[in-house]
Order: structure tokens, then C-alpha cells, then sequence
């Protein structure tokens, strides 16, 4: 893994940014994945400035969603759809019709997540995969105790993700417990992972990642077997990291080998 530790969530956007437009600019027809909540919302708000800009399009690029709440009513502001194109897409030259999503309004779930996976490589695969990750260690909606070479599949929420995403909602009880996530295994297929973590919450369970043993009861920890996955942390979401100094040489010596 690469890991890499900024000062803050602004930072960690721009570099993450900057690895989008790399990857747009080799490959313009490139298969984004894209993940919601909080933690690539810099990411995208730097995105949609270098596309104003005219210094990145998407207008070849496809894009898949990492997961969807299931029960909310069509079109609610917190499914993930909506959320994804109020605070990226529809700022961007995508085409709405290349953002693909897995159907919550399906009647056999088993039978859509089978046909998100065949989305996904009808898409080619997906060339970058941003992840956020949850504080048990969630990446999509992966909880502990996940298979690690899951498929898209329902998924129930534990309560701490229940909780910690009522933030967005009236109420705790107005949470959907249930979504249809892309599994391990599907993350695991991406060409390139990034993991984007930000804020002091997101410490234990990073160090968990990126440190501690490959484990289902810290889902992120898969990343480990990934052959190309680089986390991009703030320094907050850093502090838990037992190897901290060593990132940040490893970072200089890699500047140094640039110049
Ligand atoms: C969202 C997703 C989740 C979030 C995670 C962190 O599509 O798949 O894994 O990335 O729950 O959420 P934030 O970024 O809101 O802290």
C-alpha cells in the first residue's frame, strides 16, 4: 500500500483530485468508482473546479456507485443517486446515462446485485475505485464480518453506521439498516484503490487498515492484498499510524526521485 499523510481534508482532496485527472488525461474513457458520504466530497468539490477550469472532462468517462440504500422513497435527497449527482455529477460533463447505480426498487435484490456486476464489467472494470472508509473499518457498505471476496449483495448496517450517517437524515430512525454494496471481492477487482480518510473518528480503524492483521472484522484491511491501492489520510485520520514518520520519507524520497 501506498500511504500517504496530508495536513488536511483539503489536501487530501487536491491529491486525490489530481490522481482522477492523471488517469482522464492517459485514459479519457476511463470507469471511475465513485463512493458518497463525507470523506470525497473535497475531492469532488476540487474536481468540479479543474473541469470549470477546463483542465479535466468526463465527458468519454463512465462512473459506478459503490453502494445504495435500500427503502427510500424515489428520488429521496439521501439516496445515494441523488446525493452523488447534486454534489458531483451534475456539476460535471458526465453523461447522467454512463453513472451507473445498483437498483434499490428491484424486486429480487439477489438477482440486481448479480447484474451490477455485470454493469461493472460491461464498464471494462473499474480504473479507480475512491473509498471512504467507516469507523469500524467499512469500506462500501462492507461491515465487519464481510466475506473478503464478497460480491454485490444486501447488507445490513450495524448500528454505529446506522448512527453515524443519521447525520444526513431528520432522525436516527429514518436510517435505512439495509443497502446493496459492491463486495470485497468487487472492490478487490478495481485497477487502482484509493482510500480516502479524513478526521480524528477515522484514526483506530485506519491503522486497522493499513497496519493490523487482513482481517473480516476491519473490512479495509483487504486492501492489504490489493496490488495497487494507495490511502490518502489528513493528518487527524494519520495520528494512529505506528509508521507515520516512515510515510513521510517514503514521500520525500519519492519527490526526491522526480525532481
Ligand atoms: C459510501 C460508503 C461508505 C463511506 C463510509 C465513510 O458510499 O461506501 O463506506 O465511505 O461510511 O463515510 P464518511 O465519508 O461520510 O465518513
Amino acid at each position: 500500500m501506498d500511504v500517504i499523510v496530508l495536513e488536511d481534508a483539503d489536501e487530501v482532496g487536491a491529491v486525490v483530485a489530481d490522481l482522477v485527472v492523471e488517469l482522464l488525461a492517459e485514459k479519457p474513457a476511463a470507469t471511475l468508482g465513485l463512493a458518497t458520504g463525507s470523506s470525497p466530497l473535497p475531492t469532488y468539490q476540487r474536481l468540479i473546479h479543474l473541469h470549470r477550469q477546463g483542465k479535466v472532462s468526463f465527458v468519454q468517462a463512465t462512473a459506478v456507485m459503490l453502494d445504495e440504500y435500500l427503502g427510500l422513497p424515489e428520488g429521496h435527497p439521501q439516496s445515494y443517486r441523488t446525493f452523488i449527482i447534486e454534489e458531483f455529477i451534475g456539476s460535471i460533463d458526465l453523461q447522467v446515462e454512463r453513472l451507473h447505480s445498483p437498483d434499490p426498487t428491484a424486486t429480487d435484490l439477489e438477482r440486481e446485485g448479480q447484474r451490477y456486476e455485470e454493469v461493472i464489467v460491461g464498464a471494462g472494470g473499474v480504473d479507480l475505485q475512491l473509498l471512504g472508509i467507516g469507523r469500524d473499518g467499512h469500506i462500501g457498505f462492507n461491515e465487519p464480518t464481510s466475506s473478503l471476496a464478497s460480491r454485490t449483495r444486501v447488507k445490513t448496517l450495524t448500528r454505529q453506521t446506522v448512527e453515524d450517517n443519521a447525520r444526513f437524515f431528520d432522525s436516527v430512525d429514518d436510517v435505512p439498516t439495509h443497502v446493496l454494496t459492491q463486495g470485497l471481492g468487487t472492490i478487490l477487482d478495481s485497477r487502482h484503490a484509493v482510500l480516502i480518510a479524513t478526521g480524528a473518528s477515522k484514526a483506530s480503524a485506519l491503522a486497522a487498515a493499513v497496519e493490523g492483521p487482513v482481517s473480516a472484522m476491519c473490512p479495509a484491511s483487504i486492501l492489504q492484498m490489493h496490488p495497487k491501492a494507495t490511502v490518502v489520510a489528513d493528518m487527524a485520520a494519520g495520528a494512529g499510524l505506528r509508521l507515520l514518520d516512515y510515510y513521510a520519507d517514503t514521500q520525500r524520497g519519492k519527490a526526491a526521485l522526480e525532481r
